[in-house]
């Protein structure tokens, strides 16, 4: 097993271990690419969910919040070029039926093919000695567009599925904000530039190679369209950037880790495109986590064309009706908690044992304090450790755990996260004080009962 396998290996067996995430219907054998979050990974996903609302729309007085539905009027895809334009070109193998990612096969070959025509990836394929993936062998199709979107058959009583009356899973979240756009105008009346936001599931029938949760067929994303005057474009699209790039660094991903590339063929829809990519470990490479897109008057003008809805903007300003310009921040939520889970992932050597942590940061943590009764048939104990963890979760994500020794329930705190251990002992009852133990540097703190929120409050 080479370097690369051994890391992705270690975080899904880990994943699945501590019930962050499980592969879908395991009991009927599982579903390619798609996943279930388990107790600790529900409850990071919503942290890092969370956090991201917090930033882009909490401390913000110019973006506004929706949740839109995820199937949406089936002119929807054909008016934003998605039921022409959205595909990847795959190669099919002819023996074991296996499908690859044409564009992928080039780019392992050193060959840049982004968005590239499928005459030309069909010319550098020709020139390389490729083989099956699974199988090896060299009986291979010919390069062919593939569509990434997925038909349900919602609403169609009549078996009619010719495009216009087809109702996609949306491929993107952003779809549902341009249709109701109109509506957050004549209701929030925000004035430009205003952004609106939301996080939400979005569908692509993706060609894919084993990446765990990093690119799946069913998965999350966040994502905010900033509706701009296009004068205001170049100054608010590095404001952006900034303001999404640090929004990792201030979460504990080292400035090292990332970088941004530029995409040097763009999307129909797109005017300028910058991906913030982060070196994950266990994919062996700089991966993209966020786009961040300039998408011009695209989205809107083709909607009011197709819907024959007046979708302009009354600028005040300038006395005159105009059609905003957008631009998107979007990342995906599955493919950031990847990211956060491999920089996290730990393996230490604690006194010639190995001690897994999940270095992750606190705020994001899945359980911020867990409480412990130094011994479990102690009812003394017991009993204080719970009286104390019922009043720690009125505010915090806790656990009150009496499983093993209290190295062992460290341990298991340790690999999920938690940043402090709160231990009941003997001289708890006399002192009414506990030992509070911190994840990262193992220290261990005296501190009293009566002052346990105000110490925990001030470290969370
Ligand atoms: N609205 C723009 C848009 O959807 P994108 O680059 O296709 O742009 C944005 O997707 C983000 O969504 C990506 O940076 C990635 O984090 C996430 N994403 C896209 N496809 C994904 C997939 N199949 N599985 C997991 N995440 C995905």
């Amino acid at each position: 097993m080479n370097q690369k396998n051994t890391q992705l290996e270690k975080i899904i067996s880990f994943a699945k271990r501590r019930s962050f995430v499980f592969s879908s219907s395991e009991i009927y054998g599982g579903m390619e690419s798609i996943y279930d979050y388990g107790h600790y990974g529900t409850l990071l996903k919503n942290n890092i969910r969370d956090a991201w609302w917090k930033e882009m729309v909490q401390k913000r007085d110019d973006v506004y919040a929706l949740d839109s539905a995820i199937f949406m009027h089936p002119q929807t895809w054909v008016s934003s070029g998605h039921t022409e334009g959205f595909d990847d070109p795959q190669v099919d193998c002819t023996d074991c039926k296996k499908r690859m990612r044409a564009d992928h096969i080039l780019e392992d070959n050193g060959i840049e093919a982004d968005k590239a025509s499928i005459e030309f990836i069909n010319k550098e394929l020709q020139k390389l000695d490729i083989k099956c993936a699974s199988c090896g062998s060299k009986n291979l199709t010919e390069a062919r567009r593939f569509s990434l979107m997925i038909k349900s058959n919602l609403g169609s009583p009549t078996e009619d599925l010719s495009e216009e009356h087809v109702v996609y899973l949306r491929p993107e979240t952003c779809g549902g904000i341009y249709l109701q756009y109109k509506n957050m105008l004549d209701s929030v009346h925000p004035k430009l530039p205003f952004g609106v936001a939301q996080v939400g599931k979005a569908f692509r029938n993706e060609i894919v190679a084993r990446q765990f949760i990093f690119r799946t067929r069913e998965f999350e994303q966040m994502e905010m369209q900033y509706f701009l005057r296009p004068e205001e474009m170049k100054e608010k699209y590095e404001m952006w950037k900034e303001l999404r790039f640090n929004w990792y660094t201030q979460y504990g991903i080292p400035k090292e880790k990332l970088r941004w590339h530029e995409h040097e063929v763009l999307a129909h829809y797109a005017s300028e495109a910058y991906d913030i990519e982060f070196y994950f470990d266990c994919l062996n490479g700089f991966k993209e986590v966020e786009g961040v897109h300039a998408r011009g008057d695209w989205d809107l003008s083709e909607h009011s064309k197709h819907s024959g809805e007046d979708l302009t903007y009354f600028d005040e300003d300038k006395k005159e009706k105009m059609i905003p310009h957008i631009m998107e921040t979007s990342a995906g939520l599955n493919r950031v908690f990847l990211m956060f889970l491999d920089n996290a992932y730990t393996e230490e050597d604690v006194e010639g044992e190995k001690r897994v942590v999940l270095k992750i940061d606190k705020r994001l943590s899945p359980i911020k304090v867990a409480v412990f009764p130094l011994m479990k048939n102690k009812t003394e104990l017991v009993e204080k450790s719970k009286e104390l963890y019922d009043k720690l979760k009125e505010r915090w994500m806790c656990e009150f755990s009496t499983t093993g020794s209290i190295g062992k329930r460290y341990r298991k705190q340790d690999e999920i996260g938690t940043p402090y251990c709160v231990t009941v002992d003997f001289d708890s009852l006399s002192d009414e004080s506990v030992t509070v133990r911190e994840r990262d540097s193992m220290k261990q703190e005296r501190v009293k009962i009566s002052d346990l929120e105000k110490y925990l409050k001030e470290r969370l």
